[in-house]
């Protein structure tokens, strides 16, 4: 598992940082038998996993519950997970409850969105032993305070304020910055000013890192594709074939098949016995019976 000094680490050594969100055991258990560094409980969960329209709908409730099951799943896992909206912005106490919540459901580190009113908490949070990553550019978080989900630091003061920023982010002890959203040049700028990692979602190739959100990047949600996203399989085509082969055989008999059943000592179903059992039956003069005769004669077209 790497850990928070590996960041630093892999930068200067120039070996990128691999991320990607995950939100449930399952996939957690997916994810920790593979190549990928980081796993990130990304707020976007109230959007993917629970269908409301922006990340405003997440909570410090829901953000532990999905990080306590993708930590039972990752144990060589280094995991982040999102402080959700507001929960920072209340009280400094409330904030480091909300992040000692977060840390105690499973979590190495947190992360929050922005700069202004939060370095102090930061300061804070890292001298308390809870490591901070920053996230800048398109913070999802401020959707409407930005008028929609755009690209961020077009213009030269927009540029200049997102690099103050990131060098306060990094005076204020995060150990890492997501840059979401803003163009490669500026990314560039910033990953090169900066000692800490940058991990890049829509800034281009020279960030330090890359974050793909788990159900954009395997194909699963294909209602919209953002232009930084690349499908590295064809996600919801497979699993609806998958499924329409699982109606067409329950309908036809085809499932479930001996392999897939129990004998009477309930174990699996000897088919051998059963075949024997069938050709008694037939020899008989009676109709071939059991769960699966009927279905089975269909499927044969009789
Ligand atoms: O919530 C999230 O998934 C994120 C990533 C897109 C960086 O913050």
């Amino acid at each position: 598992m790497i850990s928070v000094p590996d960041f630093q680490k892999m930068k200067r050594a120039g070996e990128k940082i691999v991320v990607a969100t995950c939100y449930d055991y399952t996939s957690a258990l997916i994810l920790n038998g593979t190549d990928i560094d980081v796993l990130l409980v990304g707020d976007s969960l109230a959007m993917t996993m629970h269908g409301f329209p922006s990340t405003l709908s997440a909570t410090v409730e829901m953000m532990a519950l999905h990080t306590a099951a993708v930590a039972r799943g990752a144990k060589d896992k280094f995991i982040i997970a999102d402080l959700p909206f507001l929960s920072y912005r209340k009280s400094l106490s409330d904030s480091v409850e909300a992040a000692g919540v977060l840390m105690r459901a499973g979590a190495q580190a947190v992360k929050l969105e922005g700069a202004d009113g939060n370095l102090e908490l930061i300061a804070h949070l890292v001298a308390s032993g809870v490591p901070v990553m920053g996230h800048l550019g398109l913070t999802p978080q401020a959707v409407n305070q930005l008028g929609g989900y755009h690209v961020q630091g077009k213009t030269d003061d927009d540029a200049r304020k997102m690099m103050v920023d990131a060098l306060a982010l990094e005076e204020a002890g995060c150990f890492a910055l997501v840059l979401e959203c803003v163009p490669s040049s500026l990314a560039d700028a910033v990953t090169e000013k900066l000692s800490i990692a940058t991990i890049g979602i829509g800034a281009g190739a020279g960030t330090d890192g890359q974050v793909l959100v788990y159900q954009d990047m395997l194909g699963l949600n294909t209602a919209f594709k953002p232009k930084f996203v690349k499908y590295f399989m064809k996600g919801a085509e497979g699993v609806a074939r998958a499924m329409n082969d699982y109606a067409a055989e329950v309908k036809s008999g085809e499932f479930p098949g001996d392999e897939n059943s129990f004998g009477p000592s309930g174990m699996a179903k000897d088919t051998g016995a059963s075949e024997r059992v069938r050709r008694l039956r037939a020899d008989d003069g009676g109709p071939a019976r059991g769960p699966h005769a009927a279905g089975k004669a269909r499927a044969r077209g009789k």
